[in-house]
């Protein structure tokens, strides 16, 4: 026991074990990669994701360091995969993701009391319920937390309180949860072009190693295409594929919404689908342009511009 009265983590505390009874089941194990070149071809070859060298290297110097990253781009641009991937290959276990939203606080990612438990029993580890960066600390494993720039200061606040000091109090237990191993890490993306988004305070840039997203070059989108689209591809022709990567890079110009590469790997899925199910041995340009306006357009201010792209 501490001086202040607070307990650390033991080996046999009610709360580890719930965290393991509770998501021992989905984080899955797997061998750890640690290597950046070993893990570019791991996220190429296991998860399908072509990803520029310097967003690996820089992740995993900052891992070394104990220090957390912040992916930043426009959406589409693979952020959230291709961090959950990164977590998961660096601590060989599933990694957690949290979605932020305005009303994110602690009780939602630490945890929280069973409220009827809480009331018969008392705010004790029987009515505790652990939640997800609890359990990514004391599994050892990484938390993804998506769109930080959608929750509150607050909320930033304590996070960085945590990854400061690499550990979770909880108060209502006097129980402090310190970091294990190097598999707790955090990556936070964000998206800075995003309409109501808050800013980030310059407390929480100063600590997070920032790495920018950009759209890949039509020959990285070329090369995911084919990746992602695997026997499909067959069903578009060359000009069909030339066409759709060069209407996204005018919409990324012009348009209202700009597609990503996640808009254009599905509206390029969605035609050889349609083509296929209408029996066709290739994709005509009609299948192109039905898909494309199911898929890019979400903003109705866009609609001349996407007719005539199209057309
Ligand atoms: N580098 C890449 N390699 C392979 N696929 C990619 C890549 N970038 C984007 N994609 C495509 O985009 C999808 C992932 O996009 P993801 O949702 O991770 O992007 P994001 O940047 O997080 O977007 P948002 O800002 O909308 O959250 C993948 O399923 C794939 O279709
Ligand atoms: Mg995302």
């Amino acid at each position: 026991m501490l001086e202040t009265g607070i307990v650390t983590m033991e080996a046999n505390d009610p709360i580890v074990e719930k965290v393991y009874e509770i998501y021992g089941q989905v984080v899955k194990a797997r061998e750890p990669i640690r290597d950046p070149e070993t893990m570019l071809k791991a996220l190429r070859e296991e998860y399908k994701l072509i990803v520029k060298p310097y967003i690996v290297y820089i992740t995993i110097a900052a891992f070394l360091n104990n220090r957390p990253v912040l992916y930043e781009g426009p959406p589409g641009t693979g952020k959230t995969e291709i961090g959950e991937a990164i977590l998961t290959l660096w601590s060989g276990k599933s990694a957690f993701i949290l979605p932020c939203s305005e009303n994110y606080d602690e009780y939602r990612v630490i945890g929280d009391f069973h409220p009827a438990m809480a009331m018969a029993k008392g705010f004790n580890e029987e009515s505790f319920i652990p939640r997800p960066l609890l359990a990514a600390l004391i599994l050892d494993t990484g938390v993804l937390v998506d769109e930080i720039r959608r929750s509150s200061e607050e909320f930033q606040n304590m996070l960085l309180d945590i990854i400061d000091k690499r550990r979770i109090i909880v108060p209502e237990l006097r129980r402090v949860y310190v970091q294990r191993g190097s598999g707790f890490q955090i990556i936070f993306t964000s998206n800075p072009l995003d309409i109501a988004q808050n800013e980030l305070s310059d407390a929480f840039l100063r600590r997070v190693v920032r790495i920018e997203f950009k759209y890949p070059t039509i020959e990285e989108e070329y090369e995911i295409l084919k990746l992602r689209l695997g026997d499909l591809i067959y069903k578009l022709s060359d000009d069909l594929i030339s066409k759709a990567l060069r209407v996204v890079r005018e919409l990324r110009q012009k348009g209202i919404y700009k597609p990503g590469t996640a808009d254009l790997v599905s509206w390029l899925t969605l035609t050889a689908i349609l083509a296929d199910s209408k029996k066709k041995e290739k994709a005509e340009p009609k299948d192109l342009y039905e898909a494309g306006l199911a898929t890019l357009f979400k903003n109705p201010e866009d609609e001349d511009l996407a007719h005539e792209l199209l057309k």
